[in-house]
Order: C-alpha cells, then structure tokens, then sequence
C-alpha cells in the first residue's frame, strides 16, 4: 500500500483496514518523519515508526531495511505502547535498518537554515542525513548498535569526523563521541530483543503463505528517485521501494494498492500546481483538519490533481485506488478537477519529471458539481448522492484505475468497500476484458 500524492493520504486508516487480514505489516522506508494517529481506548497515540499493526495482538510488525531508526523516538513509542498494556512482543527491526544519530538531526536542521529560500521544508529529524551517510557508506546500522566493542571505534571517528562539520561548516558545538557511545549502547540493549533478519523473516512467511502488507510512508511526489525532486524525502515510497527496503523479490508482491486524497495535499517547500491560496484552500484545511502529524504544520491545500494520479498509477503499477476524505468535499457547490497542465502555452498529460518545467505547469481544470450533503453515513455506492458517485466515476476513469475503496471520515465504518481491495483483479487484466472501473 502506497501513498500516491505527497503523503498524508490518509494511509493509517486504510492500513488499519488492510490489518485485519495481514499477519505481517512492514515498513519499507522512511523514519520519524512519518507519523499517525491511531486512537486506542479512547486515548489519541502517535506514531511514528512501529506500524498501528502493532495494536492487534496476532498481528507482527517489521521495521526494514530501507528505514531508518531514531532509536530515542522509537524507544518512546515502545514505552507508550506498554505502558498502555500493548504487548510489543511482536515487532521486529532489521539489523541493516540505517540509525539516525544526534549528528543528523543538527545537520538536518542546521542545512536547512542555511538553505534560505532553497530551504526543502524538511521535517528536522535527521532523514536526510542519515540516508545521506548510507549511501557515502559512513552510515550506523542497526547491527553496528548490537556489537559494543565495535560501535565505540566506530562511533568515535564517525563522531569527530561530523563534529568537523558541525562546527566548521554550521558552527555549531561539537558533540561529545564517549556521551553519544554510551546512549547509544544503552538504547541497544533495550532494542536487542527486536532486531532480526528482516528478508529472512518475510521470505519464511511467504513460504507459510502468510499474508503481509508492505506499508509505504510518505508518498508517490516525495519519492527521491520518482518525485518533484529536489523537494523530496531522501527514500523511496513508491511500490518498488517495498523490495529493496525489505530485501523480497518483486515476484512475490501480489498487489499494489495506492491511496490518495480526494483534493490535495502538501507540506514542506516544491512546486504544487492545483494549491489554492485562498479562502478554499482555507476552507479544505479547516474541514480535513490538515496539520501534520510530525510537526504540527498546516498542510498546504488544492484540488485533486489527476495529472500526478495517473503519473502514481504508472510509477507505482497501481491494481487499485483508495479515495479518503471524500466527505471533506460535502459542501461545496462545485468541484475542480486538475485533468491536464498547460506549461509555456503547450498542454500536457504526463507529469514532467523536470522540476523547473513542473513549477511552471498551470492546471487544466474541469469543474464538476458538488453534492452538498452529507455523505458521512455512506455505507455503499448506492448510499452516495448521484453528484458524488459522478466525481469518483470521474477520477477512476481520468487515472484508468478502479477504486476499490472509498472513505467518508475517520472512523473504520465510515468506509465504502467497492471490490475486494487484496483479492480482486489485476488491472492489467481488467482492462483487457473492458470491465468497468467503479461498478
Ligand atoms: P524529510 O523527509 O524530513 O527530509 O522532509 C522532506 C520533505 O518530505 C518535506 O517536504 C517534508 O514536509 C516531506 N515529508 C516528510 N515526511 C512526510 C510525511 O510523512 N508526510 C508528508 N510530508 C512529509
């Protein structure tokens, strides 16, 4: 299951639903940038790492490969869990997960100052660091944290080597190696008990043919290979990610589900093409409460935006689409829909990979009716006002993808089923029998 915008697609509630027949929830990628609200006896909890899978008690989470770990937060969700009689027994974090260091948060946050008006908008919490030392290959894995004899030669020329930078580069005070040795080694004794072979672990399942959700974070947009780079997230939440962030082979992935918002979102800088600077904008914020999870901040609002839908289909090899905040749309009188963008007089349908070329790409829009009603109580497509079932007609067919789900506020019922989102048809094979993309 992937996010097919800029993140914040509302991919918790459709995990959570997707749960429910998993054995196995992994996360591919990402880190503390992420976050989700998950609402546990009546008491709000966020996390950030440890997928919400973690809440039912047959169920296993996997932290992967391709994510990295800020072992102070995910200690934290640990001892929150438990402390609300949540058994973590069940999550596992792969020893070659990459671990955020003190070093990376500062650098994460000192660069973008310096940044100015090329500032990314990042989250502050290290991500961009930490991938960024995996790939110069001076990065601490998980591994690393459980050999403490090791840990503490490598962590003492890691650590002088980024003070350099701290204080040479940012001006910042340098960092004590012994202080970070000892927290460190302190946290991985209390990570230990999780930490696995994290292909090892998914192939065993798949040969039990156990059912395991990939879960992405983030989103499509904010791919590092795939997205409106540079304003992007340092890994890769597209579908393809979900094999090299967890170490299984692309043949053993059945079905790529992708969610996307029923307008648009966006937070951090990048260009974004169908936002609205104004009272609408305003009014999408307030009625889908759009402040991120991680740090609090208005998210930036606009229309749907079917250009990068069929742009997520692509990249992402979509089999389906789920619709979230459909509701947030009740009570407007008319509805734009971005089809195509106009850039330098020239009209296109393909999303430009450019990114000078997508900040100057106007939306082509057509404007549908609303519904203004509510459709909060929906259960079924027969539910949903003539006005409604028109607009996801609509999107599924400018993106070529059915819509197998669509969700009418937070709650778990407040959710359309349309078709089997785990079992139904590929759409490849869809298309080839000329079936119908909303029933
Ligand atoms: P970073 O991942 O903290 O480096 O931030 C890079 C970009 O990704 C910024 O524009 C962030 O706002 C955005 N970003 C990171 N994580 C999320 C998320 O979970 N939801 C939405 N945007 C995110």
């Amino acid at each position: 299951m992937i996010g097919a915008q800029w993140g914040d697609e509302g991919k918790g509630k459709i995990t959570d639903l997707l749960s429910r027949s998993a054995d196995i929830v992994v996360r591919y990628q990402g880190g503390v940038n992420a976050g989700h609200t998950v609402v546990v006896n009546g008491q709000t909890l966020k996390l950030h790492l440890i997928p919400s899978g973690i809440l039912y008690p047959n169920t296993e989470c996997v932290i992967g490969s391709g994510t990295v770990v800020d072992p102070e937060i995910l200690i934290q969700e640990l001892d929150m869990l438990e402390s609300l009689g949540i058994s973590t027994e069940n999550l596992y974090i792969s020893e070659s997960a990459h671990v955020t260091m003190p070093y990376h948060r500062l650098i994460d946050q000192a660069s973008e100052e310096r940044r100015g008006d090329h500032r990314i908008g990042t989250t502050g919490r290290g991500i961009g660091p930490t991938y960024a030392d995996k790939s110069e290959r001076t990065g601490i894995r998980l591994l690393d944290l459980m050999d403490p004899e090791g840990l503490k030669k490598q962590l003492r020329w890691t650590v002088n080597y980024k003070n350099a930078i701290l204080e040479k580069l940012y001006g910042l005070p340098p960092l004590n190696p012994e202080e970070v040795i000892a927290q460190y080694q302190e946290f991985s004794k209390r990570l230990r008990p999780h930490v696995i072979d994290c292909s090892l672990k998914i192939y065993d399942a798949v040969q039990r043919r156990r059912n395991i959700l990939f879960e992405g974070a983030q989103g499509t947009l904010l791919d590092l290979d795939h997205g409106t780079y540079p304003y992007v997230t340092s890994s890769n939440p597209v579908a393809g990610g979900a094999c090299v962030g967890t170490g299984v082979g692309p043949t053993m992935i059945d079905r790529v589900i992708g969610v996307a918002k029923a307008y648009t979102t966006r937070v951090g800088e990048g260009p974004f093409p169908t936002e609205l600077n104004d009272s609408m904008g305003d009014a999408l914020c307030d009625r889908g409460s759009e402040f991120g999870t991680t740090t609090g901040r208005r998210r930036r609002c606009g229309w749907f935006d079917a250009v990068i839908g069929r742009y997520a289909v692509r990249i992402n090899g979509l089999d389906c689409l789920a619709i979230t905040k459909l509701d947030v749309l009740d009570t407007l009188a008319e509805i734009k829909v971005c089809v195509a963008y106009e850039m330098d007089g020239v009209h296109c349908q393909d999303f430009p990979t450019n990114a000078r070329h997508f900040a100057r790409c106007h939306p082509v829009y057509e404007i549908l009716p609303g519904w203004q009603q509510s459709t909060e109580h929906c259960r079924s497509l027969k539910d949903l006002p003539q006005a409604a079932l028109n607009y996801l007609k609509f999107l599924a067919e400018l993106m070529e993808v059915p819509i197998a789900i669509v969700s009418l506020g937070a709650a778990r019922d407040q959710t359309i089923i349309v078709e089997d989102p785990i079992h139904g048809p590929k759409r490849a094979l869809l298309y080839s029998n000329g079936q119908t993309l909303l029933a």
